[in-house]
């Protein structure tokens, strides 16, 4: 059987993580969570002081950073330089600075030389916002996931408070919004539906009804 490529996009919170671990997990194929990516950046760059206004200095930052996804039993384990930043990469902070980081077309160039390394092999489920569209362009499958941000902002608060996190609804409506915005207006990759990806809103769907429906797509492309 073909090991393919399958590239899942769209807003912040639309279920896309979830949504592809299970595909994964399914195939026995490789999960890569690029937002972990950009998200591990911003967190050093903010332990370490770094503008993340400042594109050079990011870029020099992601040069010298090591950033490791690891599968586990737990889902997917993020390290940086080593250091175990599953967590800490979810919290306000870092949710709050990512898109400015990830508007660098410097910072981009470099993370998605990555991305499409480690997604050359095939057997690959990559999430993101540019996946279709530039990491992995010829990918087999390719899906657009969207919600209403109501939706988004209640599952992403019930995946807060589950993570024990703090967490107000109307906040993180206006934040999941803002991301939206400065990721769909940015100059270099912006958050787009691919011309070939099957869109699916996930409004009323289950994780499952969504899984079932990405497998029938893909079980007819292997
Ligand atoms: O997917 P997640 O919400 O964790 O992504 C965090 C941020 O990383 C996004 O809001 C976006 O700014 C950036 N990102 C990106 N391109 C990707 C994945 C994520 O610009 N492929």
């Amino acid at each position: 059987m073909k090991r393919i490529s399958i590239a899942i996009d769209g807003p912040a919170a639309a279920g896309k993580s979830t949504v592809a671990k299970k595909l994964a997990e399914k195939l026995s194929y490789l999960y890569i969570d690029t937002g972990a990516m950009y998200r591990a950046l911003t967190y050093l760059a903010l332990q370490k002081g770094i503008d993340v206004h400042d594109e050079q200095a990011l870029l020099t930052l992601l040069r010298d950073t090591y950033i490791e996804l690891k599968p586990s039993d737990q889902g997917q384990l993020v390290f940086v330089n080593g250091e175990d930043v599953t967590t800490v990469i979810r919290g306000e902070a870092v949710t709050n600075h990512v898109s400015f980081v990830a508007k660098h077309p410097l910072v981009r160039k470099e993370m998605v030389a990555r991305q499409q390394a480690l997604g050359a092999n095939g057997g690959v489920v990559m999430d993101g916002r540019d996946i279709g569209t530039h990491v992995l362009p010829h990918a087999e499958v390719k899906i657009f996931l969207k919600a209403s941000v109501e939706e988004r902002a209640r599952r992403r608060h019930a995946e807060n408070m589950a993570r024990g996190f703090a967490s107000d609804f109307e906040t993180l409506k206006e934040e999941i919004a803002r991301r939206d915005k400065i990721d769909s207006e940015r100059q270099v990759a912006p958050l787009t539906k691919a011309e070939d990806a099957v869109e699916i809103d996930t409004t009323s769907l289950t994780i499952d009804d969504v899984v079932s429906e990405i497998m029938k797509i893909v079980n007819e492309r292997i």
